[in-house]
Order: structure tokens, then sequence, then C-alpha cells
């Protein structure tokens, strides 16, 4: 069994997640840190019952340091916060008589949203233009998102990104790409949090694994 603890697990994602390890076979929910259930995610890495992996989905304030404590305590962690610098986790390393402990990143854990990436990117090779229309529900803290970024980091040339922010939306990114006399358009929608659990899932049960810490994004691991 994976001892799985979660960081933000009053959240929308973070209840997503929650329920997602209780229901899978191979995983056991040890932790629950948020400030709103009033565990903070110390308690949860120094309590009796440690966790293997912690799965953070919190703030971009406050994603990185929760990264560098579970990296600290010896505890792989798997984060899905977007709009955070990662640079300072390469540097990171386990205190003392701690275990090495990986890192990984995932802007989108859907499998529809990692293909429209890597479609994204083969299309932009061939086309003159590209821009990104991102649309979130209006609660979301940080813009561009964290896919928008990625995408436009993984194509050719300069992808503007344009955010809509409504309630009502979940996630959904447009990628237009425009030629002469043509467009072509690449678009994923997570119109449930669910979406998102098949690859929380999966990078639980790898990130012990890695070879390479921090690893960025869910392609590594399909
Ligand atoms: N990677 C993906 O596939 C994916 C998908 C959806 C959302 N996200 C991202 O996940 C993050 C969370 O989104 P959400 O909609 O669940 O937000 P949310 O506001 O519903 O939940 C965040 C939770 O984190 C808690 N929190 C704040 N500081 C904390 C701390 N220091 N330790 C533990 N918990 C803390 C808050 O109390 C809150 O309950 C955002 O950055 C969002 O962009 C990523």
């Amino acid at each position: 069994m994976i001892r799985v603890a979660v960081a933000g697990a009053a959240g929308r994602m973070g209840e997503a997640v929650c329920a997602a390890v209780t229901d899978a076979a191979d995983m056991e929910l040890v932790g629950r840190a948020d400030p709103a259930l009033g565990t903070t995610l110390e308690e949860v890495l120094t309590g009796t019952e440690p966790p293997d992996v912690v799965v953070d989905f919190t703030r971009p304030d406050t994603a990185l340091g929760n990264a560098l404590s579970c990296v600290r305590a010896g505890v792989h962690v798997v984060v899905g916060t977007t709009g955070f610098d990662p640079a300072p986790l390469g540097q990171a390393r386990p205190a003392d008589g701690r275990p090495r402990a990986n890192v990984l990143i995932a802007p989108n854990f859907a499998i529809g949203a990692v293909l429209m990436m890597r479609f994204a990117a083969e299309a932009a090779k061939h086309m003159a233009k590209a821009e990104i229309i991102e649309l979130h529900h209006d609660q979301k803290l940080d813009a561009p998102s964290g896919t928008a970024a990625r995408t436009a980091s993984l194509m050719d040339g300069d992808v503007p990104i344009h955010s809509v922010r409504l309630p009502g939306l979940v996630a959904h990114h447009e990628v237009i790409l425009g030629d002469v006399g043509q467009t072509l358009t690449i678009r994923h929608d997570s119109t449930d949090r669910t979406s998102f659990m098949p690859g929380v899932l999966l990078a639980v049960r790898r990130v012990a694994t890695l070879e390479r810490s921090p690893t960025i994004g869910l392609e590594h691991l399909l």
C-alpha cells in the first residue's frame, strides 16, 4: 500500500484527490493538510503515520514551500499547483538521515490536455503563427494557466496567451494556429475534476521511481 497525504485537502482539487486515493485499492489516505481543516503539512509529515507521497493542490504562494518541506522530510511529492517557479527544487536535498525524495510537477494531469500539448507542439512546426485562449472558473488565482504557459513553451515561435475567467467554467484550452488561407484549432475541455484523477494516481504510483527530480510534465510517465 502507498501511504498518501494530500495538501490542500479541503480545496476543490484536494477533495477530489482524497476521494480518488480512498477508492484506489493500492493506496491509503493517511493525512489531510489544510488550514481550513486545522492541520498543517508539517504535522502530517511528522505524525505517527507519515506518508510515502504527498499530493499538493494548494496555492501558488505555498506550493514551493510545501514541496521543499516534503523533500527535506524524505517524502516524495506530486505537485499539481500552478503559477509558481519550481527552480529552487533543483537544489532541494533531504535532511540528514532522510531518504532521497522525488518531485513530480504537472501543470495538467488530464491525458487529453497532455495530448493537446503534444499536438500543438507538432502543429507549430508547420504553421506560421499561433495563439492560445485558456478559460477557467473565476476562483482560479493564477493567469495565464500553467497548462497554457507550458503549451506555449513547447511550441516554436512567440505564442500569445489570452485568459478568460468566468463562473461555470472548469478548465479549457484552445490553441489556434493560422497560416495562409487556413486555421487549425486544437481544443481540450476538462468538464469535471475527475478528468485529472487517473493522471494524479499514476503520478503517485510512479514518483518514487523517477530518475530525474524535479520531473515536469505527466508525459514523462506515459
Ligand atoms: N495540475 C492540474 O491538473 C490542475 C488541475 C486543476 C487545478 N490545478 C491547480 O491546483 C491548485 C488548487 O486548485 P483548487 O481549485 O483546488 O483551489 P482551492 O482554492 O479550491 O483549494 C486550495 C486549498 O489549499 C488550501 N491551502 C492553502 N494554503 C495551504 C497550505 N500551506 N497547506 C495546505 N493547504 C493549503 C486552501 O485552504 C484550500 O482549501 C491551483 O493552483 C490550480 O491552478 C491544477
